[in-house]
Parts: C-alpha cells; sequence; structure tokens
C-alpha cells in the first residue's frame, strides 16, 4: 500500500491547492457518479444504459492505482464502493418489508440503479423519486426513459441538498410526497464531499422535513475517522483526484460520535454499523476497502420505519 500512496497523495495535494470541495463547486462531484455508475454496471448491479464513456475512462485511469493497492492487500475503491451500495440496499429492503415504507427519496441519486431495480420489483406498491443537481437529474431522467422505467411511481426530480426551502429543496420535494406513509431518505456517495457544516445542515434539513411524516426513516453512508491511517489517506488521495478538490471524506471519529451528531441534527435514534455486518460474507469478502465503509441510519418520529 504505501508503495503506491506517495505518489497519490502528492496528486491530491496538488489538487487540494485548487480549491476544498465545498458548497460553492457542488457541480464538481458529478463526475463521480460516471465512476459509480460503471461500477455498479460492470459488477452485474445495473443496466448497461446507466454506465457512461467517461464512467469508464475514469475506471481505467484508476485501475493501475486500485490494482496495486488490492496487490498490497490494501483497500480498492471498488470494493468499498460495493459493500457500502449493498449494505443501503439491505436497509432499504428492511425499511420496506417490515416498516411500512412505500415512498423513498433518493438523494444525489447519480447513475446508481437503486430506484430502477426497487422500482422493477416493487411497481405500483412503491413510490420512487431519484433527485440530483440538474445536469445530472436530465441525464438520469433520459436514460431511465429510454430504459421505460419511469411513470406515475418513478421519475426524477432536480434537487440541491444544501438549498433549505423552495423548488428543488428537500423541504419542496418531501412537500410533494404523503405525509400519512412511510418514508425512507436515502443518500448515496454525497456526504463525505460535503463541509461537515454543509451536512449538519442537511442532516438538520432533513430531520426537520422529515418529521411531518408519521415514519420517516435516514439512510446514508458515512465514513469515520480514526485507526485507519494511511488506508484512509490513500482513498482521500484517489477521491481527491477524482474531483479535483480536497474531499472531507470523513467528519467524525467513531460511530458513537456521529450518531450523536444525528440525534443532535433532530433525529430521535440513529445508528452507523460497518456496512460487511450488513451483507453476506461472500459479498463482504472483497478486500479490506469493503471494511471501511459504514452505513447510517437515523429516524424521525415515534413510529417505526
Ligand atoms: C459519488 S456521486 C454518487 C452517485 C450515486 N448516489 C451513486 O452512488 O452511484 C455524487 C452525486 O452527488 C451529486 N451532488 C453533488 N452535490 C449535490 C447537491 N448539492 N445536491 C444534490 N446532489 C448533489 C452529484 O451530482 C453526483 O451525482
Amino acid at each position: 500500500l504505501s508503495a503506491g500512496a506517495p505518489a497519490l497523495l502528492a496528486v491530491a495535494k496538488r489538487r487540494g491547492d485548487r480549491g476544498r470541495m465545498d458548497a460553492a463547486r457542488p457541480e464538481a462531484i458529478s463526475p463521480t457518479a460516471h465512476y459509480t455508475g460503471y461500477v455498479w454496471a460492470r459488477n452485474g448491479l445495473s443496466d448497461p444504459q446507466l454506465a457512461t464513456a467517461k464512467g469508464r475512462l475514469l475506471y481505467e485511469a484508476l485501475r493501475p492505482a486500485m490494482l496495486l493497492s488490492g496487490a498490497l492487500g490494501g483497500p480498492t475503491l471498488e470494493s468499498y464502493l460495493l459493500a457500502r451500495h449493498r449494505a443501503l440496499d439491505v436497509l432499504l429492503e428492511r425499511a420496506i418489508s417490515e416498516a411500512g415504507v412505500t415512498q423513498v427519496l433518493e438523494l444525489a441519486c447519480g447513475l446508481s440503479p437503486r430506484g430502477w431495480r426497487f422500482a422493477r420489483r416493487y411497481g405500483s406498491r412503491l413510490t420512487y423519486i431519484e433527485a440530483d443537481l440538474p445536469a445530472m437529474a436530465a441525464l438520469k431522467r433520459r436514460t431511465l426513459k429510454r430504459m421505460g422505467s419511469l411513470g406515475a411511481h418513478h421519475f426524477v426530480a432536480d434537487v440541491d441538498v444544501l438549498r433549505a426551502g423552495g423548488p428543488g429543496s428537500i423541504p419542496g420535494l418531501l412537500g410533494r410526497l404523503r405525509a400519512e406513509e412511510g418514508l425512507a431518505v436515502i443518500v448515496e456517495g454525497l456526504v463525505g464531499y460535503l463541509e461537515t457544516e454543509a451536512l449538519l445542515g442537511m442532516w438538520r434539513t432533513l430531520a426537520r422535513s422529515m418529521s411531518a411524516f408519521g415514519a420517516a426513516v435516514y439512510l446514508s453512508d458515512l465514513q469515520l475517522g480514526g485507526g485507519a491511517g494511511q488506508s484512509v489517506a490513500l482513498f482521500r488521495a484517489l477521491l481527491s483526484v477524482f474531483v479535483g478538490g480536497r474531499v472531507a471524506l470523513h467528519h467524525f471519529h467513531d460511530a458513537a460520535e456521529a450518531e450523536r451528531a444525528l440525534r443532535e441534527a433532530g433525529f430521535t435514534e440513529a445508528s452507523v454499523v460497518p456496512a460487511p455486518a450488513l451483507i453476506s460474507p461472500r459479498q463482504a469478502r472483497v478486500a479490506a476497502g469493503a471494511s471501511l465503509a459504514h452505513v447510517a441510519s437515523a429516524r424521525v418520529g415515534d413510529r417505526r420505519a
């Protein structure tokens, strides 16, 4: 691992000098959606139409670093991504089957296949809204339309998660849903890019607007610091190369600190667990990267969602 890390860290530092990844440049995060879209498709989780040439290019560009890291027993971005994606699938399935969730809002959906997969599986029993910044949302809308997935129960909306209200904000979107039915809000691959204050602001906005629902659950991936040392530094380097800016990557030292922050933001219950704890050992096998992924679930309201 240490053999490949210094070069990557150097590239990341140069990129980092150009500016911190923050609310001012959210569009810089979007290329990563092409990368992850390609990863989902090449691992059989998606439809090839959701994989783009840009995603393939990024994937091939990072492949040598990944091979090196994997060969040296270090983490690979792919194993990390697959673990978090599958763990979030498990949590969402549980929310639907055990807690009466009939409405899902997926924020920062990018080119993720989850909405398409869940819409096919649950049909009219589930309303699935995918949302992203306007340019990415337009691409997703066009692609899903071509795939024949869109309709009254599956659609794509514009959102900026950093907006506190009005059209194109989280409260604006949730206002279009039925408050008397169960809700899940899911976010994957975004929170690591947000500055801590922006993340806490999004959580406060979510907790406030989700409390209008009798039962509502929030699900997201989360990176925790502490103990991972060089591995986390390498990951931050890779992600920074990606987005052309420094990546916050983790905001909390451990699960307890993250859970406390979620409660302070207004959620009544919160739990943060390692992603491999939720998926089968065969799925979690994929090298060291998987163990770096954590997932958060939090809820508001008296009823369980
Ligand atoms: C790493 S991608 C993850 C995409 C997808 N969730 C996945 O896992 O494949 C990050 C996504 O966050 C979106 N994004 C960035 N800033 C945003 C914001 N302020 N509001 C909504 N979406 C945002 C980007 O457009 C991009 O699609």
